[in-house]
């Protein structure tokens, strides 16, 4: 049996934001320790004084943490302590060394922990960034984030709410109220619009065609890049997209730029795709990547371009394996 620590912050003393902090650290400390709330035994929260909308205990209870101990207390109000601030001490069988978890500002409390490494990936569509992306963090036992699949939950936004996308407006008003989050399930990214999960939903065709055209719009990545910064600074991962290392973490010490020839790209979404069932002709997609590649480039804001600190790597007669492993090598000579 192993102790887990853990805190986060909230913003304001609501109920509702006190449930969404509450679940996602303790929906962080599950996958970042490969356990399910079963393997819990017992859950200890404590809250500072200004705290007082709603029990920790409850929210955890809530949030689906009910098959173990429950308790929680308020802390002595102690001058220059962290306001608006939960913590968590998790009891669970496990036979890891245990992860612990402090988000939103929350690590403060524990700098001998708060080295989060970020490793940023960056690549035109099938250059293998995903795939690697999933292959460094489980190599590293960290997690990973897929930037795009965000992008393409704001196109999918725009096509249930049926807003013309070529009309800056309407889809800055989408932006606006958008409730666009990442959760973690096992190690595997769930992308949550409006609670919902989308994680299947956003990998058609239309999406992707129309993620790769309101990206190009400075309201949509302003506030992507804001939540993607947001989750790097509050976990360790390997961030996949098309601007990482350029705009999103300039100062990411682990930069990789991924490259292929458009037709091996191409090749592998097909072979990917026909997997899926997918109908698609290879020369169709083909024509796609090779027009979102032109909008990617080309677009005035953030385009897809390879920082000048980064390593390329042309992935075109590579594994994933390999390419993952060479990543790795690369990372452990600098830590
Ligand atoms: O990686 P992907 O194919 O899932 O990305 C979907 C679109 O989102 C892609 O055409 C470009 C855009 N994107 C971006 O502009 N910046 C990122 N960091 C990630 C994706």
């Amino acid at each position: 049996m192993k102790a887990i620590r853990g805190a986060t912050t909230v913003n304001c003393d609501s109920p509702q934001e006190i449930r969404e902090k509450v679940k996602e650290l303790l929906d962080r400390i599950a996958a970042a320790n490969k356990l399910t709330a079963d393997s819990f035994i017992c859950i200890m929260l404590s809250s500072t004084g200004d705290i007082r909308s709603l029990y920790p205990a409850k929210a955890a209870r809530e949030a689906g943490y009910s098959g173990c101990a429950l308790y929680s207390s308020l802390e002595p109000d102690m001058e220059g302590a962290l306001p608006l601030c939960i913590r968590v001490m998790v009891l669970a069988e496990t036979c890891n060394s245990p992860k612990h978890i402090y988000l939103h500002g929350a690590a403060a409390l524990r700098k001998d922990l708060s080295r989060v490494i970020n490793i940023a990936l960056d690549g035109p569509a099938g250059s293998g960034k995903s795939t690697v992306s999933k292959l460094i963090a489980k190599k590293l036992d960290i997690l990973s984030l897929d930037t795009g699949a965000m992008y393409r939950a704001v196109a999918l936004k725009c096509i249930r709410e049926g807003v013309d996308y070529a009309e800056k407006s309407q889809v800055e008003r989408i932006i606006e109220n958008i409730d666009l989050r990442v959760g973690y399930k096992d190690g595997r990214q769930l992308t949550l619009l409006d609670g919902e999960d989308v994680s299947g939903e956003i990998r058609t065709a239309q999406v992707s065609m129309l993620a790769s055209y309101v990206s190009a719009y400075p309201s949509v990545r302003t506030k992507m890049v804001s939540l993607q910064r947001e989750i790097a600074k509050s976990m360790s991962c390997v961030l996949d997209g098309r601007d990482i290392g350029t705009n999103v973490l300039p100062d990411c010490p682990f930069k990789f730029f991924l490259t292929a020839a458009p037709e091996i790209r191409a090749m592998r979404r097909f072979s990917e795709d026909r997997l899926k069932g997918s109908a698609q002709s290879y020369e169709q997609i083909l024509k796609d990547i090779n027009e979102r590649d032109e909008q990617d480039r080309n677009r005035a804001v953030a385009p897809l371009k390879c920082a000048q600190d980064a390593v390329v790597i042309d992935t075109s007669e590579m594994t994933a394996e390999e390419v993952a492993s060479l990543i790795c090598g690369k990372i452990q000579e600098k830590i």
